[in-house]
């Protein structure tokens, strides 16, 4: 496969068009940002990391059945993935309350959320992600409402899927974060499931294992998203 022209460069991510139409190849980079990219770094390993880590859960994603962009690992840093009309959407579920839950509400963090609940936020920088909600995506024609109704319930089953796969690694999910696109007119789970979209705590002392280390300055970032992984058998020596 050919890599061609870069398409497409985010905070953490880059995407090149390939010689095949419907291929893309997204390059996870060292980046890391957080606060709307008001606080940002270079962590060594990261694009390795969250490149293998998101390859092991999108293959475990396809295994029971939900439709992903993910092809293959290409290298290190790269993966090949399939050219989705992304819908400006981020799908959230939460299990336990944290982060914007808490800040917006002023629930205590740590209290379990059941059933779990979803919420919608438009991708838009410029406005901080906006947090958004079912007639707005339809008033503005964000996605067709088959599509968001879809992308919804894609985001429950990856629930169903991942807090189980965590929870026999010792590890709960708290939430996390999800975006959809459209390939040949199926609903298609894009962008990645990393560390870096989804909060992630060990189950015995609460621990957090993922971007809250680097949004709170709490150190050892990619170390704890070498331990999650490792604690769900992925090898990041290959
Ligand atoms: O900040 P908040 O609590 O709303 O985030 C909920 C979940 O979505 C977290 O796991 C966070 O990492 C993820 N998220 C993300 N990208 C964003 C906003 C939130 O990955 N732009």
């Amino acid at each position: 496969m050919e890599k061609r022209a870069q398409l497409y460069a985010g905070k953490a991510k880059s995407v090149y068009e390939t010689d095949d139409h419907d291929l893309l190849i997204m390059l996870f980079r060292d980046d890391t940002s957080a606060f709307d990219g008001k606080k940002i770094d270079q962590l060594d390993r990261k694009g390795m990391v969250n490149n293998k880590f998101n390859a092991f859960i999108m293959e475990k994603l396809a295994a029971a059945g939900i439709p992903c962009h993910f092809v293959k690992r290409l290298s290190d840093t790269e993966s090949v993935v399939k050219r989705l009309d992304m819908m400006p959407i981020e799908c959230v579920v939460r299990n336990i309350a944290a982060g914007g839950l808490v800040r917006r509400l002023g629930v205590e963090e740590g209290k379990e959320l059941n059933p779990p609940t979803f919420e919608l936020f438009l991708k838009n920088d410029a406005l901080g992600d906006p947090m958004i909600n079912e007639s707005y995506v339809e008033a503005f024609g964000w996605a067709k409402s088959e599509h968001l109704a879809k992308a919804k319930e894609l985001t429950f089953q990856v629930n169903t899927v991942l807090k189980k796969l965590f929870l026999d690694a010792g590890i709960l999910l708290v939430d996390y974060k999800l975006e959809f696109g459209v390939f040949k007119g199926e609903v298609v789970l894009g962008d990645e499931f990393s560390p870096d979209g989804c909060r992630l705590w060990d189950a015995e002392t609460r621990k957090k294992l993922d971007k809250d280390r680097f949004r709170q300055g709490l150190g050892n970032v990619i170390e704890a998203y070498e331990e999650v992984g490792k604690r769900l058998g992925i090898d990041f020596d290959n």
